[in-house]
């Protein structure tokens, strides 16, 4: 049997018909403080009797559950005697197993939907008023509720919006409590979770980490392991948690590339060597990239020297330290629901495989494998990780490399770094900061004509790149304040000597990308 992560804990387990709603509902599930994970819709009765979940979720999902290979559970689920929740694709597939009937009406409804309380007794929308908005998303919907049912709401055009059975313990609804669009959603997920499947909401940020450090400690023994550092929020994490578990057993190793922004090595350096006291390696490898780097200019080519080499150098460092057998990785839940799930579309490729050297081994130990990455900040503030860290904007992990359009010097980097500061510096002093997902200086490979005082220059522009987003895979420019752009501008020109022009790039994404390589 392997071993399972959370054994003392109640578990939910959302069983997952499609697309990216299970993740959502395990975020939720978890955000009421009852640990979750997603496993594959079509599970069988006996292997979830085997684990003992506390609850079942079934997720929505694209599909109609007529359509020719929808995927279908597996019925005896509704017969353990564990509460169930059915959302949207999942009331409909409750309603298939049980007798229920779902007209082809082909009368679809898409966006916000006013929901009314049917029957003010009912457990699962306790505390939700008489009338609310929800969010809906299909096209069929149960027009019959299964026999022992009792419908509970309705919309204008979804006669079963809501429908339960506390005898049986099973709870659906056609609209998805989810999404942030539903008014009173999390109140429908925190009234299943903890009234009706009694869990009590003891999951925190203290847990996890009690936890990870025991089963650290089990997994490891007296081995020691070897971590690399980048700055960012995930190596970070795994650092502190290991060093916690396991102090003077963990090596850690920061590859410094010399393209980071302004004072973040050092910050690194700092934070873990002098705060953490970890054993830190910290490899000064800025030369050696610039002259692999010396002359390139096509972003895929820079891309790949810089992630070979990282591994070159980290593998160096590696094989000279005795006796580490372990290898950790800052690997998140996202990353192995999205290479291990059936339906969840396959949006990125796994993207932590390992090139190891031929003959050089290290077995993986990955602490943040159960953790989305607001946990994971929220383990590293516990932790005791500085905020620049926890709250680190995403930034490539070739670095400043793809924000100098064509070949990259010294003289460039130092450029970008000081225009790169100024601008971080001004809009996180805006009070409005929090609305902009990330912002930084791109320095592009053209010069122009300037006047200052009375002399001519021909110097080279910054641009400031600045754009609201949720997910980073679509965007929109900011709407920056002129006062702010003319501070940035102003400040960016007197301070650093060889720029004479700062222009606002505004394109949102799609058409354009975050970054400009
Ligand atoms: P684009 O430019 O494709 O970027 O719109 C989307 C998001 O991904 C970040 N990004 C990276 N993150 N390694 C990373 O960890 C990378 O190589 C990388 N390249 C882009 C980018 O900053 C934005 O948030």
């Amino acid at each position: 049997m392997t071993h399972t992560y959370h054994e003392e804990q109640p578990t939910v387990l959302v069983l997952d018909f499609g697309a990216q709603y299970a993740h959502l509902i395990a975020r939720r599930v978890r955000e009421a403080r009852v640990y979750s994970e997603i496993v594959p819709y079509d599970i069988t009765a006996e292997e979830v009797a085997r684990r003992g979940p506390a609850a079942l979720i079934l997720s929505g999902g694209p599909a109609s559950v007529y359509a020719e290979g929808a995927p279908h559970m597996d019925a005896g689920l509704l017969e353990l005697g564990i509460p169930v929740l059915g959302f949207c694709y999942g009331i409909q597939e409750m309603a298939l197993q049980l007798g229920g009937a779902i007209p082809k009406t082909d009368i679809g409804e898409y966006g916000f939907a006013e929901l009314t309380i049917v029957e003010p007794e009912c457990e699962l929308l306790a505390g939700v008023p008489e009338v609310s908005q929800c969010w809906m998303s299909h096209r069929d919907s149960v027009g019959t509720a299964p026999t022992g049912f009792t419908v509970t709401a309705r919309t204008a055009t979804t006669a079963v919006a809501a429908m339960e059975d506390p005898a049986r313990r099973l709870y659906a609804t056609q609209f998805h409590p989810e999404v942030a669009h539903t008014e009173f959603g999390q109140q429908v997920i925190r009234n299943f979770l903890h009234e009706i499947a009694g869990i009590p909401p003891v999951w925190t940020m203290v847990n996890i980490i009690d936890e990870t450090v025991a089963l650290v400690r089990e997994q490891v023994g007296e081995d020691r392991v070897i971590c690399g550092l980048s700055g960012g929020v995930d190596s970070s994490v795994v650092a502190a948690l290991l060093h916690r578990a396991i102090g003077d057993q963990l090596t850690c190793v920061f590859v410094d590339h010399g393209l980071l922004r302004l004072n973040e090595a050092e910050q690194v350096v700092r934070t873990f060597r002098d705060q953490f006291h970890i054993d830190l390696v910290h490899v000064e490898a800025e030369e050696r990239y610039l002259s692999l780097l010396a002359g390139v200019t096509d972003p895929e080519e820079k891309r790949r020297i810089i992630g070979e080499e990282f591994w070159k150098v980290f593998f160096e460092e590696a094989t000279t330290l005795e006796g580490v057998t372990w290898l950790a990785q800052g690997t998140l839940y996202p990353d192995v629901i999205e290479s291990g799930s059936k339906t969840a579309a396959k949006i990125k490729s796994h993207h932590n495989l390992i090139p190891f050297p031929q003959g050089v081994h290290f077995d993986l130990i990955e602490p943040l494998k159960h953790l989305f990455k607001d946990e994971v900040r929220a383990v590293g503030a516990e932790l005791g990780l500085p905020d620049e860290i926890v709250h680190r904007q995403p930034f490539p992990g070739p670095g400043l490399a793809v924000r100098i359009i064509g070949d990259i010097t010294h003289e460039k980097l130092e450029l970008l770094r000081l225009a790169d500061a100024i601008v971080r510096e001004e809009i996180s002093a805006w009070d409005r900061d929090r609305e902009v997902w990330q912002y930084f200086a791109v320095l592009p490979d053209i010069r122009s004509v300037g006047v200052m005082g009375d002399e001519r220059t021909y110097g080279r522009p910054i641009i400031v790149r600045a754009v609201a987003s949720a997910d980073a895979m679509t965007a929109d420019w900011a709407r920056l304040p002129h006062e702010l752009l003319a501070r940035m501008s102003n400040r960016i020109i007197n301070e650093v000597d060889g720029i004479n022009r700062v222009a606002y790039d505004i394109t949102s994404k799609p058409p354009g990308t975050i970054e400009w390589e």
